[in-house]
Parts: C-alpha cells; structure tokens; sequence
C-alpha cells in the first residue's frame, strides 16, 4: 500500500502523463540508410519491432508486427528495449535492482520520449521508463550520427526511493533482431597475440563474451564484434552490425538467441561483483554501447565507424600524427644521456618528427632498471639522467626533434618508495597474499587522493617540461585481489571498486585533457590490452600489440581496422619477425609509423631506404589517416594480402600489398580488383619505397581508367622475390 502511494506522488512530481494508452507509440530511431523501431504494447511496455535497414515511408513502420508477441500472445517478452528483472518479463534482464526494502522487482513502462537535434548530422533520442510501483526512473538515449550511419546507446537510472537502491545489473543496450541465422564475430588473445578472430553461428542458449580483468580488461578479450544476419558477411556483401563498448574495464555482452529463433543482444559494464549502490535522487549512467549497421558488407560499416570515430571520437581524429623513433627495444632499461643524445641524433637521421623515451627513467632507491621496481616514483634516476628530463628535452630539440615519455601511472611496483608510503594506495586483499602481474599491483584509482597523484605526475612533467610533444601510457597488470581500502574506510561497498577505478580514471583524463587538450597521447596496455572508444576521447592513438613482427601485424591490424581507423594505430618498425626491412617498413605504414630499431645498426642500403620511407610516408600518410579503407584480398584466405586507402574525393589512393603464404611463393598471380576509386577517373600508379638498387615491375607511365581498375583490376605482383609492394594511385 505504501507502495503505491509513494509511487503516485512521485509520479505526480514529474508530471507524466498515464501509463494506460490505446494508441500504440512508435519511435523510429533513423540514420542514413537503417533504423531502429521501438513501439509500445497494450501494456505500454516498450519493444523493438523492427531493425535494419530504413523505410522510405516512416509511415509504414507502424505495420511492422512483434514478432515474438504475435507468435506467444503475450505481451512482448523477448523484444524488449530494456528488460527489467523480476516481475512479468522472466528473460535475461537488461537492468536488476534491488529496492531500499529489499524487493526484487522492476517494471518499467514508457512514459515519454523526445528528440533533440544537436546539428544536422546529430540528434539525440531520450526516452523516459518507468515503475509504475517504486520510484525507479530509466532514459534510455539513443545519439545518431546520421550520415555515418553510426547509434551511440546508453542508459541513465536514477532512484527517488527514499532508502538507496542496489544496482545489480544495468546494460547499456538492449537489442533485438530477426533475421534467419546469426553469425557472430568475436575475438580473443593474449599479451602479443591480440586480436585472434573466430566466426560462429550463434545456437539457441546465450552466448557471453566478457571480461573480469579490471585494469587490463582487453588481454584476453576486447569489446567489440561483428554480427552477420542470415548468411555470414563478406566485405562487400551482407548484413552486418560492428558493434563496441565504450568502457576501459570489466565488460558483458549477452548474445541470446531465443524460442523464436530471433537475437537479444544485452551489452555493457560486466556485473560480474559489482553490484552498484544508487543512493536517492542519484543517477547512474552507463557507458556507450556503439554500433553501425550495413546492408553492403563489412567494408561499408567499418568506413562508417571510421568516419564517425575520427569526426566525433578519437582525440584528434580529423588532425595528423608525428612519426616517431622509440627506444623500448634499442635499449630496454640500459641507457643514459649520451646514449639517448646519440639516438636523438639517429632519430634526426632517419628523419622522423620525435623521439619516445620509454621505461626505465624513473625511481632511486629502487632504480628503475628491470620491470621488477620504481614503479609509482617518478623522479628522474639521476645516475641515468643526472640533468633532468628537462635537459633531454632540450638536447633533443637542439638536434632537433621532439621529446616524448612513457609512463604507467596506474600502477606500482611493491619495490617503491610509493608502496612504502602509501601500502592503502594500492588495490590488493589486506589479508591475502600479493599476486602480481609483471611485478606489479595497481593503485586504487577510486580514491580520489590517488587521481590527484595520478594526475600530479603528468602536471609535473608537464610544468617543468612544457615541451614535451608526446605522452606513452601504459598500463601492464590486470586486477587481481581487488579490495580499496579507500571504500573500506568510507564506509562504501567493495563492489564499487571495478568501476569507480574506470570512472576515477576517466576523471584523472578529463582534467589533463582540459589542461592540456593537445599533446598527442598513445593508449598501450602491455599492447592491446585497453582499446576502447570511450578513452580514445583522450588519446590520439593506441599501441595495438608488443608483437610487431610484420607477418602478425598484417592479420592483427586487418581485424583492428574493422573497428578503427589507421589514425588510431600505432605500427613501429622493429627487429621482430623473418621479413626484410621494406617488408616491415611498408606494414608499419599503414598506421601511425614509427621506428624501434638501432638505426646505428643499418647498413648504408637500409639506411637510404628507410630515410626515403619516411618521406614517402609523410606524402601520403593523410591517405592512410583520412582515406577510405577497402580490403581487398584477406591474408586469412589467401596466400597475400592487399588493402587500399581512398581520398574522400577519389583522386589518390595507396595501396598495400603482401606475401603472407608461402606454400609456393606464388603470391598474386591474378590482377586485384581495386575499390573505391571514381569509374571515370583517368588514374596512373607508381610504386613507393623501392628498395635502393631494384627496379619496379609497375609501368608508371601506363593510364589506367578508375573503371578498369575496378573491373579488370590490377596485379601488384607479390611473389616470393617481391614480398610487399605499396602503390600510389594517382588521378591526373
Ligand atoms: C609494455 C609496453 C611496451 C613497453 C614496455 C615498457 O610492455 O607494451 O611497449 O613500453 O611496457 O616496460
């Protein structure tokens, strides 16, 4: 009884109209070329009834039966648009709570919607839920980007219980389809061997992908996917959702294929211990679940994903990058100014914009010489650096070049000054043993006095250092034990811990980011093991794996790019791998080229090739950042590989192309379809980075229409004696 006359008067407050309606609500939620319908049942429960491609009537959509209604009778159990937990829907839930008396339930009814167009291209749907019973608000908000064809969902709930209420499940999306088979694309790794893709037919039953991790919550398995309908998709043909969480931490998405033979797709913050408390008039929102949706392949909805991140996402996006000479595997820990001020020199000769100074510049009394100490003091080590990083910066820029620095200033070494001073700092189980990643535990980002730390060791090295060009921020353990002393102390639960760290560092983010918006920033996690859109808000690219043996990087970086554009990627030519330098030189192209090697150690022929590469690069790299990406052949498939990057206006293009089989060496005895260029365009072609003393086997003064390109294609000619081969396409 209580019960109820609460709810009224919360309801009165915020002045709803009635839950009871005839009329059925329909909200199309349009894009460009696809929608989403959600509309009301009898019950005012709100549902999808239809997703895919657009109507050009909007009218129509409200002929668009519920399937899983018209076939049970009931009132839409499967196709909810957020299911609530405990009451008359008995799928698995989108949100469950528990209320400040204990109860289970949750309804949620519709109550209004509205549209706000933030620009031509952007608009905003909110749309409000309800309990009829207790004082739980729900908005569900849907972003469009329209010509990108991109959706950002996320959800915000909120409690005017008088008592707090406990989150313990609470999805950023819930999502319907129908289609005859659903084919999901998901994918797993390890440190150096990210991004390993399967495809499988989804089964009756739910499928989970997800990770407890924490701090690197990607090692294993990242956030993103893609999802074919009724026949797997190819690049050019098929349905397909690329969908991604946009959450650096513990993340869950459920793939459900139920009774009907129709997909619930539930995504977001993995509830996995951590039930959320949500005090009064408090509101919780969830991170964004992204997703683009094509009829024409996945081609198409990666361009759109790559078109809406660089426009919209990514730090930068729309900008350049800075070639860069790192020293991670020149020296390891083992160097001091004068052998950083002669690899400045090198740097300077190999002709790249910066020099990355990487691990091992910090700690004293326990010197940063091995990833066993130091870690969390981030004073310079002054028998390496006995005159600062200031005077590095200085030295590089008399060279010049500009100086950039790694740190990892999430974590701690239990060999540190840090641990010493601030053991509470430090997330671990206060009576269990240590278990460690790399030798090293992270700090509990959800106190904030260790954000002000966290931040206070960029502010510094920014204030003392106002130069530095470039940050590396690394990130090399994953959660274990996790306990904050922090929320023992203040009184809060345990299972905030996983995501107040995300939301503690987001904080830590968006106050250097407001400080200092520009300074490019490189996203790593002992590789790929934090790669998502939600902190590519604030760094300019990611460092995609520590393997950079060319071979591997062609298939890892062909599966990165159906999420990311080539902007976002970091590609470093090392001495990983069995392939000649051009080979690794011409893979490290297509991303954010930078350099890992002792360039002391080329010889004459290799020097010349790769000072001729950078400035190769520098002439095309805007192409391989803002350029349309086709992939042609699939190195998966196939014994090469090929790839093109597009100028918006079709008149220049690079091509990629590689040995990666080599049964029989025979690489690409068959010319190349090539895409994306304009039918009626005259284009020539002309190959890039020859090395010294070989001749192309391309005619560069042959005249080729952009429709036999197309059509008839082109043979870039890889073969065993010519493993890679970048072309330039060029529109006269
Ligand atoms: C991680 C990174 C590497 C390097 C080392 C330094 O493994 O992925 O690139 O920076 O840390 O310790």
């Amino acid at each position: 009884m209580y019960k109820h006359i609460f709810s009224s008067v919360f309801l009165a407050i915020i002045g709803t109209s009635s839950f009871a309606q005839n009329a059925p609500t329909i909200i199309p939620i349009e894009t460009r070329q696809n929608v989403l319908v959600l509309q009301t049942d009898k019950e005012n429960h709100l549902g999808i009834t239809y997703f895919g491609k657009k109507l050009s009537q909007a009218t129509e959509y409200k002929l668009i039966p519920s399937q899983s209604r018209q076939r049970d009778g009931n009132a839409g159990i499967y196709n909810s648009a957020y299911t609530p937990a405990g009451t008359w829907n008995v799928s698995e839930p989108a949100l469950q709570v528990t209320h400040g008396d204990g109860n289970k339930s949750l309804d949620l009814v519709y109550v209004s919607h509205s549209t706000a167009k933030e620009n031509d291209n952007v608009s905003l749907t909110s749309i409000v839920l309800k309990d009829p019973v207790y004082a739980v608000e729900v908005t569900l908000f849907y972003k469009t980007y329209f010509q990108e064809n991109v959706v950002e969902q996320w959800s915000v709930i909120k409690s005017e219980e008088k008592k707090p209420i406990t989150l313990e499940k609470y999805a950023s999306a819930n999502l319907y389809f129908i289609a005859k088979d659903y084919y999901l694309t998901h994918y797993n790794g390890t440190w150096a061997k990210e991004m390993n893709p399967e495809e499988e037919q989804l089964t009756a039953g739910i499928r989970v992908l997800d990770s407890k991790l924490g701090t690197r919550a990607n090692l294993y398995q990242p956030p993103t996917f893609s999802l074919s309908f009724d026949k797997p998709a190819t690049e050019t043909e098929g349905k397909v959702l690329l969908g991604t969480l946009a959450w650096s931490g513990n993340f869950k998405m459920e793939f459900e294929v139920d009774s009907y033979h129709n997909l619930r797709l539930i995504a977001g913050i993995n509830p996995y211990s951590s039930e959320y408390p949500l005090a009064s008039k408090q509101e919780f929102k969830t991170p964004s679940f992204i997703y683009t949706f094509s009829e024409n392949g996945k081609g198409e909805a990666s361009r759109n994903l790559h078109n809406w991140a660089r426009k919209y996402r990514i730090l930068d996006g729309e900008g350049t990058r800075m070639t860069l000479l790192n020293n991670w595997e020149a020296t390891y820990f083992d160097f001091n100014e004068a052998k950083l001020s002669e690899l400045f020199k090198d740097g300077k000769k190999l002709g790249v914009d910066l020099f990355l100074l990487d691990d091992g510049w910090f700690a004293n009394k326990y010197p940063r010489n091995s990833d066993g100490a130091g870690l969390g003091d981030w004073q310079e080590n002054v028998k390496k650096l006995p005159n600062g990083i200031g005077y590095l910066v200085k030295e590089a820029q008399k060279t010049g070049i500009k100086f950039g620095i790694w740190v990892e200033p999430e974590m701690v070494n239990p060999k540190s000054e840090l641990y010493e001073k601030h053991p509470d700092w430090v997330i671990k189980q206060p009576q269990r043993p240590e278990h460690y990643m790399r030798n090293q535990l992270p700090l509990d980002l959800s106190n904030p006095e260790v954000q002000d730390f966290v931040y206070g060791i960029l502010d510094k090295l920014f204030i003392e250092n106002p130069d530095i060009a470039y940050i590396k921020w690394d990130c090399n353990a994953t959660t274990f034990n996790p306990y904050s002393a922090y929320l023992e102390k203040s009184k809060q639960a345990q299972s905030k811990l996983y995501v107040d760290y995300v939301k503690g560092l987001y904080k830590v983010l968006e106050k250097l980011r407001t400080k200092y918006p520009k300074v490019p920033m490189m996203l790593c996690s002992g590789g790929g093991g934090r790669v998502d859109y939600e902190a590519l808000k604030y760094f300019t690219e990611f460092w995609p794996s520590d393997n950079t043996d060319p071979l591997e990087r062609i298939f890892m970086q062909w599966e990165y790019s159906y999420f990311f554009p080539s902007i976002a990627l970091s590609a470093h030519v090392t001495d990983w791998g069995k392939q000649p330098l051009k080979f690794r030189t011409d893979v490290a192209m297509m991303g954010r080229l930078g350099y890992d090697i002792v360039v002391s150690h080329l010889n004459e022929k290799d020097l010349q090739f790769s000072q001729q590469a950078v400035t190769n690069y520098n002439a095309v790299k805007d192409i391989i950042f803002q350029g349309d990406l086709f992939r042609l052949v699939d190195p998966k498939k196939n014994d090469y590989a090929a790839l093109m990057y597009v100028t918006k206006s079709k008149s220049k293009a690079v091509l990629f192309s590689y040995l990666v089989g080599n049964r029989n060496g025979d690489g690409s005895d068959t010319p190349i379809r090539l895409e994306g260029l304009d039918a009626s365009k005259n284009y020539k072609v002309k190959e890039l980075n020859l090395y010294p003393g070989t001749k192309s086997a391309i005619k560069e003064d042959q005249v080729y229409s952009g429709e036999y390109l197309m059509t008839a294609g082109f043979n870039p000619v890889v073969n065993a004696r010519r493993t890679s081969v970048v072309l330039e396409i060029e529109a006269m």
